[in-house]
This record gives structure tokens, C-alpha cells and sequence, in this order.
């Protein structure tokens, strides 16, 4: 008797991240030991829920040819989306208005068509949310985490962080020069959400003068008087890292949009300070925003390994019959945690921790 060919997907949600495509290439050259078929969902569960959109259908068979060299590639071969909630898809009311549609059950269903046994859900903590519902309705997954911001609970690290951070930094260096030719304060908005954690990397390794996130609300005064002992003959200028989602004491995240179907896009927090920091300084401030450039091109070696490395582990955790788990980093090893531990919480900076005090020693203001 001839074993049954196990079928399994696997899909990427959310923000895009360099070392996807590592994840995608481990999985499938994994799998093929294995004897086990790949299919790729296009953009999340797009690709289950509306097959007539894409020229194959929605669903690409991956095989181990298809997939070499992809590895070093920034992006999702599979394509990506961040209102891809098949229990809030948006529908038009006949009114034309958009309503919120559950279709989550088309999903299930959808799997069910195709012969897929288990699934891969790589993500951030929305995506893994929507994979644990998913889960709960009968689905067998194993998640995978994903995202520049380093947010998530239950994993020492995240693919696509170390390599936001060192364009990060790469981008301050070369502020540096050109603040100091112009006697300036060059603020660098960077992404992250609600959590510091790219702001206080690049800002520690890129030598800032303050770094602003959301967990130690700032004082703009106190960054003031902070960059005014700090330019001097020597240094003429300074670097200011404002994380996207920092705040002051009682106000509030700066919000660029709220759209149905979407988590809150953040966004001008960077200007906000640079003008505020200009006239309580008296000198000229500029801001830079390098949003989306944080997620573009290629991953560094650590994000490959950790991409790669994660794949192979969620091969392995379907193999054990391991379900409604996600792969975690926990050094040395890779580990597996349950889905509602990994999306319980958003892991934030700790206002006392070791980072935040090596920064302090080193001078760096936060504006508290
Ligand atoms: O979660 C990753 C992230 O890059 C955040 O840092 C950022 O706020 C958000 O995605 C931006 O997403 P969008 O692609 O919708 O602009």
C-alpha cells in the first residue's frame, strides 16, 4: 500500500519582512524530503477566498526547483496583505458602503477542497491571530513569526528585525555628516507599532543623542534641554530616533489614517517633534521618515538563518503532530509555543531593562 502524498499550504500575512522568502524556500525543500506536496496561498487567504483574482488560481504548487535562490530575496514570492481578515473580509453593501463579512468558514472549506492537511501561517501577531480562529474552527497550523517591529510575545527574536535595524543604522551614519555640515537636528522617524525596539537598536548602535518610544512617554522640553548641553564645538548637531508610535506623557499615538478592515496606520510623529525641537532649540531641525524602506530588500545573514532555520523547524512540528503551535527562538534552540501564548500580548520594551539602561549611560536622552 502506497503512503498518502500529505498535502500541506503556506501563506504570508502582514507587513512584508525581509527572510520570508527564506521561510518559504526551508518549507518547501523540507517538505520534499518528506515526500509531502507545498501549495502557496497568494496574499494571505486572498488567493483561497478569491481564486478569480490570480492568473494560477490562487494556489501555486511550490516544488524545491521553483524555490532556489529565494532565499536572499526581500519580499514574499507568495505576496502579502494586511486586510486579508477572512473573519472581517470587506464586502460593498448595496448601499455601496463597506460592512464587515465572516468568511472564514469559505476558508476552512477552501482547504478542505484542495486536500490540505495542515498549514503554515507565517505572520505578525494579526496574522497569527486570524491563524489561531482558524485553528479553533478545525484547522491544523503551525505558525511562524514574522515582523520588522521584533513585537512578539514568546520569541526571543523575529526574521526582518536585524535587518531594519541595520539599514536603520546605515541611514543614521549618513545623517550624521550631513547634521553636522549644516549645524542641524536631523530627527529619523522609524517604523515599530506600538513597541521601540528598532528605535532603541538603531539608535544606540547609530549614536543618537535621544531616542523617543512609546513605552517612556517624552517631555519635548526635557529633549530640548537634553540636545542643548549636548551640541557643542565638537559636535555642532544631533540625532534624534523617534519610534512611530512614541508619545508624550498622556497624549496619544500620531495616527496618518483609520480605515475599515485595518489596524490604525501610524505615521508624522517625526515632523511633529522636529518643528517642536527647532523653536524650543533655536536650531534648524529636519525630519526623516524611512518607513517602508525598513522592509525592503534583501535580509542580512542573521534573518536569512532565522528565516531558514524557522522553516525547517515548522516542518518538523507538523511531522511530530505538533498543532495550533508557533516555531519560537530561544537560544540555542528553536522552540514550539502555543498560538494563544504567542498572540496573548505584544512584547514592548521594558522600561528598565538592560538596553534602556545601557543607552542612559551612554548619554542618550529618552526625554524623560
Ligand atoms: O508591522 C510592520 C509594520 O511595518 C509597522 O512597523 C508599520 O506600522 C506597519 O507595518 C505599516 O504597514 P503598511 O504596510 O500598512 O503601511
Amino acid at each position: 500500500m502506497t503512503k498518502p502524498t500529505k498535502a500541506i499550504s503556506i501563506n504570508t500575512g502582514g507587513g512584508d519582512a525581509p527572510g520570508l522568502n527564506a521561510v518559504i524556500q526551508s518549507v518547501v525543500y523540507a517538505a520534499s524530503h518528506l515526500g509531502w506536496k507545498v501549495y502557496g496561498i497568494r496574499e494571505g487567504y486572498d488567493g483561497l477566498l478569491f481564486p478569480d483574482r490570480y492568473p494560477d488560481g490562487g494556489l501555486v504548487e511550490l516544488n524545491p526547483d521553483g524555490v532556489e535562490g529565494i532565499g536572499r530575496m526581500g519580499g514574499t514570492i507568495l505576496g502579502s496583505t494586511n486586510r486579508g481578515n477572512p473573519f472581517r473580509a470587506l464586502e460593498k453593501a448595496p448601499d455601496g458602503t463597506l460592512r464587515e463579512v465572516d468568511k472564514s468558514d469559505l476558508v476552512i472549506e477552501a482547504f478542505r477542497k484542495h486536500g490540505i492537511d495542515s498549514h503554515i501561517a507565517v505572520g505578525g501577531d494579526g496574522s497569527l491571530t486570524i491563524a489561531l480562529e482558524l485553528h479553533r474552527k478545525g484547522l491544523h497550523v503551525v505558525g511562524v513569526p514574522k515582523t520588522i517591529d521584533n513585537d512578539l510575545r514568546s520569541t526571543v527574536a523575529t526574521f526582518g528585525f536585524s535587518s531594519a535595524v541595520s539599514f536603520a543604522t546605515e541611514c543614521i551614519d549618513r545623517l550624521h555628516t550631513t547634521a553636522q555640515a549644516h549645524r542641524r537636528i536631523m530627527v529619523v522617524e522609524v517604523m515599530g507599532r506600538y513597541a521601540g525596539w528598532i528605535a532603541l537598536h538603531c539608535g544606540i548602535a547609530g549614536e543618537a543623542d535621544a531616542i523617543l518610544i512609546p513605552e517612556i512617554p517624552y517631555d519635548i522640553q526635557k529633549v530640548a534641554e537634553a540636545l542643548k548641553k549636548k551640541i557643542c564645538v565638537v559636535q555642532p548637531y544631533a540625532i534624534v530616533v523617534v519610534a512611530e508610535g512614541a508619545k508624550t506623557a498622556g497624549g496619544d499615538v500620531t495616527v496618518k489614517s483609520r480605515e475599515p478592515g485595518r489596524v490604525e496606520r501610524l505615521g508624522g510623529i517625526g515632523d511633529i517633534v522636529a518643528k517642536e525641537l527647532g523653536s524650543l532649540t533655536g536650531y534648524e531641525a529636519r525630519a526623516v521618515v524611512l518607513g517602508h524602506l525598513l522592509r525592503g530588500g534583501s535580509p542580512n545573514a542573521m534573518d536569512r538563518i532565522l528565516g531558514l532555520g524557522f522553516g525547517a523547524a515548522a516542518i518538523n512540528a507538523l511531522k511530530e503532530g505538533k498543532d495550533g503551535v508557533m516555531v519560537a527562538l530561544n537560544p540555542p534552540r528553536i522552540e514550539y509555543v502555543p498560538l494563544e501564548q504567542a498572540v496573548s500580548g505584544i512584547k514592548t520594551v521594558p522600561f528598565d531593562g538592560d538596553l534602556v539602561t545601557a543607552a542612559r549611560a551612554l548619554n542618550i536622552s529618552f526625554g524623560d
